[in-house]
């Protein structure tokens, strides 16, 4: 799980996973349109930043959509706004995002609504990677904040 990718962040900058080789990242899938997943890890992320204290510094939480054609870099930015400021976006063209989709190994589905929009189904886990880009292991989804925190202190703790 993991490996390489090139995207792009909220200003549009180039980003790989050279990029982030500085610190381990905690990464998740999701899209800004979400209803619930997403606004609620996002905020739950922003209380482990917090949680962290300085530990926060040697750690970078990732936020990457897998709605690339809604989730622009600039609504990605007017999204992410609403949270934690040190969560990076990063999206890019179908096709990268569909690569990064594949080898994290992400499930993420688009799912047609009646009114003609669509929703997109996606795993919710976070995922941890040491700073080399090594799978370390997940955050579930609505995990207590004190098992959250305590596994981004070993992750952080193990770089
Ligand atoms: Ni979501």
């Amino acid at each position: 799980i993991g490996g390489p990718f090139e995207l792009v962040d909220t200003d549009g900058d180039r980003v790989t996973e050279a990029t982030f080789s500085d610190k381990p990242t905690a990464m998740f899938f999701g899209f800004t349109f979400c209803p619930d997943v997403c606004p609620t890890t996002l905020y739950e992320a922003g209380g482990w930043l917090d949680a962290l204290g300085d530990k926060a510094d040697d750690l970078r939480i990732v936020f990457v959509t897998v709605d690339p054609e809604r989730d622009t870099p600039e609504q990605m930015k007017s999204y992410l706004s609403s949270f934690d400021p040190r969560i990076v976006g990063l999206t890019g063209t179908r096709e990268q995002i569909d690569d990064v989709i594949s080898n994290y190994r992400v499930y993420a589905k688009k799912v047609p609504l009646d009114d003609g929009d669509y929703t997109m189904d996606h795993s919710a886990a976070v995922m941890l990677f040491d700073k080399d880009g090594d799978f370390t292991g997940t955050i579930n989804y609505q995990e207590s904040q004190e098992n959250a925190v305590a596994k981004l202190e070993r992750l952080v703790a193990g770089s």
